[in-house]
Order: structure tokens, then C-alpha cells, then sequence
């Protein structure tokens, strides 16, 4: 497929490296392609960035049919930008839009076109340390149309936003609450899917638990309030004695790219890995047996997130003393290393950008 350009003729300032957050800025041009029953997907072009037109009956508004996905650009001392595992996503990115009804996109396509809007952009992927440039590819319905099915038309689009880093100031271990009648995701629903009901289905716990001092949800599965399944919106991992366990993937959790990542260098370091159901039940009992070491989040914006404290009703656990335990520290390390290009990549996963 051709894929045009038109050039912004309205250049923004950059934004200072040091001072980024997160999500709150945009570069000057997006990528944008149109779906249509008769014509597929077609009409690729970057363009300068801008809003989408929507009629106020557009499905997406009303029903939600859409999907998205996150990943970032990383920029090395040589100046080098670079993916991590971008493949990965846009394999992703088709599962929900299966799960969504929504038509796939080529991936190969996907990840040229990326490339080449990155390419452009290439002056707004930040040089300070742990800063990136975030990308969020999108696909959303945009029949205008008050019915409930699949829209007929969809509009792919991906923008780019440099982001700080994620620990500022250094790596602290976050405090979760296990909610216990709220869930994010149900058997049989759409959990395992990047798509934005999702993340509002799981505003309101979230806020409950910032009210109560904490940082993050600890998700418990939808049908038996048993079984620990994601953490806020990222991966969970435990170290249990010398293993490294992980909820295995049921259908509402979303198989995060870290986390496979995780369990795959993990391996590559014969370290046992496990992906099978915990209970909330087993790690409090791990815990008061000594055997729990550590608790960590995975996800694309912290990589690895350490979590020092669990509440879930009145029992509170405090893991490793509080402190980030050496598997959080060193799949970090790693990781991170492959992703600015100051370790070994042995698995293969850098992809340059040009
Ligand atoms: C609900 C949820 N779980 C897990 C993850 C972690 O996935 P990844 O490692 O691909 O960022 C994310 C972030 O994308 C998420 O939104």
C-alpha cells in the first residue's frame, strides 16, 4: 500500500528533555488510513497532526468499538531510535481488533508506516535519560449510526507523544489494595483485549484505592474473586523461594508485551518461570511462610514496577522489607539496557528505526 506525506508547514517548539511527563504533548504529524466495506483499508498518509472530524451519532462515541495499543521509540547515546518488540503489538493490536469485530490492518504495513512517521519525527524522540518517545497506534468505528453491530467504517491513526521518565525519582516499590468488589474483567468478556472500556471500567477502583493511600489496584478475576490477575494496568509477577510465577493467561488478562518479555529472559537466564492461577489466598500464605521474596508489575511505561505492600481487607503484607528485590532489579536493568541499546540484545528484539 502507498503511504503519502504531507508536511506540517507549522513546526512546534520542542519540549525541553528534562522536563517531559507524560501524554501531554504530541509531535507535528500522525498517520492516519480509512476502512471501508468496499474499499478495505486504504488511504494511508501522514499528515500534520489535527482532530478528527466525528459526527456526534459516530459508533465509536456510543458503543466503544475500538482497540489501541502503546509502545515507545528509544533513543541511544549513538543518536540510534530504535522498537522494542513493535511486532508484538501490532500482533496485538489484530487479537483485540478480532475480540472487537473490528477488520484487521497488514502488519507488515503497520510497522513500515511507523517507521516512517518516527523517521519524520525523528527530532522529537528525547535524548535524557529513561525519556522515550510514546506511541499510540488507535483504530475506532466511525459509521454514523444510533444501531448496536460492527461499523462498516473505521479509521486507523497513530500518534506520537515524547514522554519522562517513569521514576524520576528512582525506583521506589508502590503500595497495592485488593479490591474485592469491583472487577476489571469477566470470563468470556473483553479483558484481554486493548480496548477503552477496559481502562474506564476501572477508573472507579482506582480512585477508591488513591483515596485510601495507594498506588494501584491489585485485580482479583471476575468469577471467583479467587485468583490475582493484573496489577493497575500492568502485569503481575511474584517470586515464591527461587520462582519466578506469573497468572497464566485466561482470557482476561491482557498478555502484556513485558510481560512476555519477562518470562522469556527469564528463561534465556535458566531461571524457573512459571505461568499458572494464584490466589490471593497463596500468597498471603507464602508470605507468612518467608517464602515470599518479591512482587513486581510489568508494562511498557515502567517496565518493572516493585510492589512493597499488598492490603486486602484488614491484612496488610510488606514484601522484601519495602525495597526493590534483585529479580525486579535486574529484569530492569536488562530490559531497559536492550531498549536504550547499552546491553546485549541475545533474543533479537531491537528493531532501528532507519
Ligand atoms: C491492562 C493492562 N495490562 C497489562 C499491560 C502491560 O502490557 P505491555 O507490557 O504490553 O505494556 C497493559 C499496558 O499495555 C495494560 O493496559
Amino acid at each position: 500500500m502507498d503511504l503519502s506525506i504531507t508536511r506540517s508547514e507549522n513546526l512546534k517548539p520542542k519540549p525541553n528533555d528534562a522536563k517531559l511527563g507524560f501524554g501531554t504533548l504530541f509531535t507535528d504529524h500522525m498517520l492516519n488510513m480509512d476502512y471501508s466495506l468496499e474499499g478495505g483499508w486504504q488511504a494511508a498518509r501522514i499528515e500534520p497532526y489535527g482532530s478528527i472530524e466525528m459526527d456526534p451519532a459516530t459508533m465509536f462515541l456510543h458503543y466503544g468499538q475500538g482497540v489501541f495499543e502503546g509502545l515507545k521509540a528509544y533513543r541511544t547515546d549513538s543518536g540510534q531510535i530504535q522498537l522494542f518488540r513493535p511486532q508484538e503489538n501490532f500482533k496485538r493490536l489484530n487479537r483485540s481488533c478480532r475480540r472487537m469485530c473490528i477488520p484487521e490492518i497488514d502488519e507488515d504495513f503497520a510497522l513500515e508506516s511507523l517507521k516512517q512517521l518516527i523517521s519524520l519525527e525523528k527530532d522529537w524522540v528525547p535524548g535524557a535519560p529513561e525519556t522515550s518517545l510514546y506511541i499510540r497506534p488507535t483504530i475506532v468505528a466511525m459509521d454514523p449510526f444510533l444501531g448496536v453491530r460492527a461499523s462498516h467504517t473505521y479509521r486507523y491513526f497513530v500518534i506520537l507523544s515524547p514522554v519522562g521518565a517513569y521514576y524520576p525519582e528512582g525506583f521506589n516499590p508502590v503500595k497495592i489494595l485488593v479490591t474485592s468488589e469491583l472487577v476489571r474483567a469477566v470470563r468470556g468478556g473483553v479483558g484481554e483485549a486493548k480496548t477503552p472500556g477496559n481502562y474506564a471500567a476501572s477508573l472507579l477502583a482506582g480512585e477508591r484505592a488513591h483515596e485510601a493511600g495507594y498506588t494501584q489496584v491489585l485485580w482479583l478475576d471476575g468469577v471467583e474473586q479467587k485468583y490475582l490477575e493484573e496489577v493497575g494496568a500492568m502485569n503481575i509477577f511474584f517470586v515464591i523461594d527461587d520462582e519466578i510465577i506469573t497468572p497464566e493467561l485466561n482470557g482476561s488478562i491482557l498478555p502484556g508485551v513485558t510481560r512476555k518479555s519477562v518470562i522469556a529472559l527469564a528463561k534465556h537466564w535458566n531461571q524457573k518461570v512459571t505461568e499458572r492461577k494464584i490466589s490471593l489466598d497463596e500468597i498471603i500464605d507464602a508470605h507468612a511462610a518467608g517464602s515470599l521474596k518479591e512482587a513486581f508489575g510489568s508494562g511498557t511505561a515502567a517496565v518493572i514496577s516493585p510492589v512493597g505492600e499488598i492490603k486486602s481487607g484488614d491484612n496488610v503484607i510488606t514484601i522484601n522489607n519495602n525495597q526493590t528485590g534483585p529479580v525486579a532489579q535486574k529484569l530492569y536493568d536488562a530490559i531497559t539496557g536492550i531498549q536504550y541499546g547499552k546491553a546485549e540484545d541475545p533474543l533479537g528484539w531491537v528493531v532501528p528505526v532507519a
